[in-house]
């Protein structure tokens, strides 16, 4: 079996944080991908134009020659005129996390009210923005709760009547988890795309939870949660199609060790180390090596509407343990062996 040559990759959903853990994790995605999209669910969220210089500033102060490609989040208190000044500060997508669906995430517009919203989205649309969102549903609009394993299917709905009513704008559905979804994705108009992360064709809920919802592995929890067998499948089937509306997001999510050890441990999983031999794994697996390239280095950012990265990366055909942590950050697939490694 040979090395690989392809396009260098772009990483289009990574969570890079700040201060010491982002120099801790940065250089894991600058060294292999050209660019990523950076999502700003800080715990001082992004939100304004001032934000994104500012954490741009600090992302390239430590990795001049990477690209980030920075969002803004939708808050309550996001206008169309902030949306206009942080497209001109060079943000290229508007981020949702619906309200308290994941970290940091309080602020987050609610799907219920997202209409209140329009105009906000029409203005990213006008600019040629990206929406990019985390589609789960956590409550009904009378407040019933909804379980994790439901929370996607119950987002679709609301999915739908926001392409219908703003059929102009371009939408990433973001790490999406079950086959409901990926079907949806494929029937949707050609302005709607999705990100697939490995650790969703790699992991079912059984790596995660036990049947009352406990978590047996913090290190496996993120959201959405992994799901079935067959939604795992689906994954894979989508990601290994070359259906151009399918490409790579890591969601790339590192917590300290001592919050994934606690007693409610929050959700992420830290993939950087691991996410292009893990793909090529995958995609080897499966058959489909040569897809891997548009799934990983093209269609994202076709997308996006970006030029396709020249540069090639060589992955090598070589045995390595995964090392089970960097820093105070476990790594995904720690101490597990992967046949195909970048370095
Ligand atoms: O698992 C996740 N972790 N999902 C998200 O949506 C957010 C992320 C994080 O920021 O840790
Ligand atoms: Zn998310
Ligand atoms: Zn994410």
């Amino acid at each position: 079996m040979k090395n690989l040559f392809i396009r260098k990759p772009d990483d289009m959903h990574i969570h890079l944080r700040r201060g010491e853990v982002l120099t801790n994790v940065l250089l894991f995605t600058s060294n292999i991908f050209t660019r990523a999209v950076v999502m700003g669910n800080l715990q001082k969220p992004i939100i304004t134009a001032k934000n994104v210089i500012s954490y741009r500033m600090e992302i390239l102060k430590q990795a001049p020659k990477f690209k980030p490609i920075m969002s803004i989040m939708l808050v309550n208190s996001t206008t169309a005129e902030i949306v206009k000044n942080a497209y001109l500060a060079g943000a290229k997508a508007l981020k949702l996390i619906p309200e308290n669906t994941s970290i940091n995430s309080t602020d987050g517009v609610s799907l219920i009210d997202l209409e209140k919203f329009y105009p906000v989205l029409k203005t990213a649309q006008e600019l040629g923005m990206i929406f990019s969102g985390h589609w789960e549903l956590n409550r009904h609009p009378l407040k019933e709760f909804i379980p994790e394993l439901k929370r996607e299917v119950a987002a679709i709905s609301y999915l739908e009547k926001l392409i219908h009513d703003i059929p102009g704008l371009k939408i990433v559905v973001e790490h999406i988890s079950t086959k409901e979804m990926i079907e949806f994705i494929k029937r949707a108009p050609k302005n709607v795309a999705a990100t697939l992360t490995a650790h969703h064709a790699v992991l079912t809920i059984d790596d995660v939870m036990d049947k009352n919802g406990k978590i047996v592995n913090p290190y496996n929890y993120c959201k959405p949660v992994p799901k079935s067998d067959n939604d795992r499948k689906a994954v894979i089937e989508a990601m290994t199609s070359g259906n151009p509306k399918f490409f790579f997001g890591s969601d790339s999510a590192p917590h300290l060790i001592v919050k994934k050890e606690s007693l409610k441990p929050p959700p992420g999983i830290f993939s950087a180390p691991v996410a292009l031999p893990l793909l090529c794994q995958i995609f080897k697996t499966n058959k489909a090596l040569d897809k891997l390239e548009k799934f990983a280095s093209e269609f994202g950012a076709k997308f996006y509407g970006l030029e396709l990265n020249k540069e090639k990366i060589e992955i090598t055909r070589r045995e390595w343990i995964v090392p089970s942590q960097h820093a105070d950050i476990r790594i995904f697939m720690g101490g597990e062996k992967l046949s195909w490694s970048v370095v």
